[in-house]
């Protein structure tokens, strides 16, 4: 506890300005799950989403005094809260108490005068304030404090890790470091707020629902920014209006399928954010994938965001998650650690290919808890059998029907260290029978695979479907090794408690270390396969250390 602690101060990622004495409504997606009952998903979702909507993005000046900036916003009506942070320049997010003041403050906003290039006159709720006097000094200490939206270094990082206490300390120093802080949450909620301003000009009433690693409980900072266009929003509350003998419907056009259909609003949204969206840069409309999409950077908030729209399995998917993150404290912290792992060995890229995906190495994660005695997590089939009626969801013709409702799963009894569970994975990985089985977990077992793909990892709701359809043999081959690697690594470790003083790296540090700075320099004489270098090398430190240095960092 302490140690973790300690870490947290280090890191810097929680904001001394922000309004401490109120919850943030997504605990579980910021890793304060200690808060029970916890809530639902669209719970937290609609929170996230009304807040968005009373909250103003605005690039400020670098020498803005922020109590003089707070009391010049409070003309408009009380500020719940705010946040500054820095991205090609300085940023406040600013909360109001109520949606009016942002009506307010936007009717005392100008358009640009006449500069250089003509302005497009697109109102939005992303501002730039301007000091009518720039040449005021301020002293520094009234400058506004910034919030930190970055994953650390690795210098950091490993800073961090080798002054852990042991294993599982540095598993949750790991989440603590790159798990999305309230801040970044809100800035994404914010993000898809505005977005939806937009879309909405087209589509009145439609919704820009965060999805993915944003809101399921996995995402770290920095990860992208996946957002779906919800159309069934419109009109959906009209419904009791239509009494007696008369059902009233819009004139619409027709198109030949749901894809076209989906391509052209995608297509006219992608147009629109391109010629009116301020800060979208770099629109791509990649309208011919299996999924349409429209990629952008959101300037200002720094992410990289993904729109699609017709998606709604996916949201149903990251509600799954979101419950599965949420249920045992131990779930995100592994699936934090194989994710930076794979990452760190170039397993995962941000580049489509045949790489195993983030999402894929989550549900192996979950299906590896899931495998444990007793059970660390439950199978998809009894969050099925778990559902009332309310939960009954059907999307697609799929069954996407799971408890909804946290409070209704009993935690499990299963007491294992996340130290051994770690080990266990890529021990459990590192030994399965890839080119037979599949991994399933609406079931929770091993069942034999339907086709030939390397790796077969079931679709939880469309079942016929492959979520790791495009992992070649090789890709595979790769992650076997280096899980195997990894479970030897560990198996090694000492349980002697490590020195903070210690340089040297130890324990998820060591796994954490991208090949070709201690593995191959240590080892380059050799040529030998990948893992026979990691144990020659462990093997030779391990001769050339004496027994004194034995616990001197957990070796
Ligand atoms: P990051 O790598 O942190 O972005 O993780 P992510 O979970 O957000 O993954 P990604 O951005 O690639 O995809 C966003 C969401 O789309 C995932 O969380 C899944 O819900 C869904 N998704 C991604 N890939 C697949 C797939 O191959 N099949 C299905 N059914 N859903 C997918
Ligand atoms: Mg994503």
């Amino acid at each position: 506890q302490r140690s973790i602690s300690r870490h947290l101060s280090c890191a810097g990622t929680i904001a001394a300005n922000f309004g401490s004495e109120e919850q943030p409504p997504g605990g579980a997606e910021t890793g304060s799950e200690d808060k029970i009952p916890k809530k639902r998903f669209f719970e937290v979702q609609e929170e996230r989403r009304e807040q968005a909507q009373r909250t103003v993005l605005i690039h400020c000046p670098n020498n803005i005094n922020e109590k003089k900036f707070l009391k010049y916003l409070s003309q408009h009506g009380p500020i719940n809260n705010h946040f500054f942070y820095e991205s090609f320049g300085l940023y406040a997010v600013v909360e109001f108490c109520q949606k009016d003041s942002v009506d307010s403050l936007q009717n005392g906003t100008h358009i640009p005068k006449q500069s250089a290039e003509p302005a497009i006159p697109f109102k939005s709720r992303f501002l730039n304030l301007k000091l009518k006097n720039s040449s005021n000094q301020i002293p520094e200490q009234l400058y506004a404090q910034k919030t930190n939206q970055s994953p650390p270094s690795s210098k950091k990082l490993f800073e961090l890790l080798n002054c852990a206490e042991s294993i599982d300390d540095q598993l949750n120093t790991l989440l603590k470091a790159f798990q999305l802080t309230e801040e970044n949450v809100r800035l994404r909620h914010l993000t898809c707020s505005l977005i939806e301003d937009i879309a909405a000009a087209y589509f009145p009433g439609c919704v820009i629902r965060p999805f993915g690693s944003s809101v399921n409980t996995f995402g770290k900072l920095g990860c992208d920014l996946d957002m779906f266009l919800d159309l069934n929003e419109v009109g959906k509350f009209d419904v009791h209006k239509n009494a007696g003998n008369f059902l009233m419907e819009f004139q619409m056009k027709t198109v030949p399928s749901e894809r076209i259909a989906t391509q052209k609003i995608l297509c006219v949204i992608g147009e629109c954010l391109d010629n009116f969206g301020p800060g979208c840069v770099g629109v791509q409309k990649i309208l011919n994938a299996r999924c349409p999409l429209v990629r952008f950077s959101h300037q200002a908030s720094g992410f990289q965001c993904d729109l699609t729209a017709n998606n709604s399995i996916a949201l149903k998917s990251s509600e799954l998650l979101y419950i599965y993150g949420s249920l045992d404290s131990r779930v995100r912290a592994l699936v934090f650690c194989v994710r930076c792992w794979a990452r760190a060995h170039s397993l995962t890229s941000s580049i489509p290919g045949a790489w195993i995906t983030n999402f894929s190495l989550t549900v192996m994660v979950i299906f590896f808890l899931q495998r444990r005695s007793p059970p660390i997590l439950p199978t998809l089939d009894s969050l099925k059998s778990l559902a009332d009626a309310e939960d009954r969801c059907i999307l697609d013709g799929h069954n996407c029907t799971f408890v909804r409702d946290l409070n209704k799963i009993k935690p499990s009894g299963n007491t294992e260290t996340l130290e051994l569970l770690l080990k266990e994975f890529f021990e459990y990985f590192g030994n399965f029978a890839f080119n037979k089985n599949s991994i399933n977990i609406r079931q929770g077992r091993e069942q034999n695979k339907p086709d030939s793909s390397p790796l077969y990892i079931q679709n939880p709701f469309e079942m016929s479907l492959n979520i790791s359809k495009n992992v070649s043999q090789s890709q595979l081959q790769k992650f076997v090794d280096l899980a195997r690697d990894s479970a030897w690594i560990l198996e090694q470790e000492d349980k002697g408690q490590p020195s903070p003083s210690s340089k040297q790296p130890w324990g998820l540090a060591t796994l954490l270390l991208p090949p070709g700075t201690v593995y191959t320099s240590l080892s380059k004489k050799r040529k030998k396969p990948v893992s026979e270098k990691v144990k020659g090398l462990l093997e030779s430190i391990k001769s050339s250390t004496t027994d004194s240095s034995k616990g001197t960092r957990g070796k």
